[in-house]
């Protein structure tokens, strides 16, 4: 073994490494294929963020997110605000679903959504989780946020900094593995 071999890999080959371990965990895990990932290659894995915007939030701000229209039934559309970044989902029932794009593992990352395998995915750590997002995968152990949501004049509006709590969640069966 070479000696440079015992180096400490500098933190951008470190980077690549993780990026691509976390994007094989996604496609491992989810059934998917690797090539399905590709389009992402040429993005930045895990854009640092505030909030998914540059100006930090202070407090509860209100924001449009857009026409009711713009919204089809059962999509997920991801905005970007100055003051943050959020990925919308309209139900059947017309009601509006909206999760934080920042991942909840460190609070700084912005999670992807993979619309085929309906998983968002965070390429820092490779944490996962479902449309409701739940975690599927850590390292995260918290859900994403829930902004609070409400539509006036036809318009959807986004409460960047809000957090609606989460029901709480059933307890694991006794002996069952957690
Ligand atoms: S910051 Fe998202 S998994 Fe670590």
């Amino acid at each position: 073994m070479k000696k440079s071999d015992l180096r400490p890999s500098p933190p951008e080959a470190r980077s690549r490494r993780e990026f691509f371990r976390a994007a094989a965990d996604c496609a491992a895990c989810t059934g998917a294929g690797f090539l399905l990932l590709l389009p992402m290659l040429s993005g930045r894995a895990g854009a640092q963020s505030n909030g998914g915007g540059d100006k930090p939030v202070t407090e509860p701000k209100w924001v449009d997110a857009g026409e009711v229209a713009k919204f089809p039934v059962d999509s997920v559309v991801k905005v970007e605000r100055p003051e943050g970044a959020f990925f919308v989902t309209k139900r059947k029932n017309n009601t509006f679903f909206v999760l934080s794009a920042i991942c909840s593992h460190e609070s700084k990352y912005q999670v992807r959504w993979m619309e085929q395998q309906k998983v968002f995915l965070c390429l820092t750590h490779g944490a996962l989780f479902d449309a409701e997002g739940e975690v599927k995968k850590g390292p995260a152990k918290r859900p994403l946020a829930l902004l609070p949501v409400r539509v006036q004049n036809n318009k959807v509006q986004v409460q960047i900094g809000g957090v609606v709590p989460r029901p709480a969640r059933k307890p694991a069966a006794a002996g069952a593995p957690s």
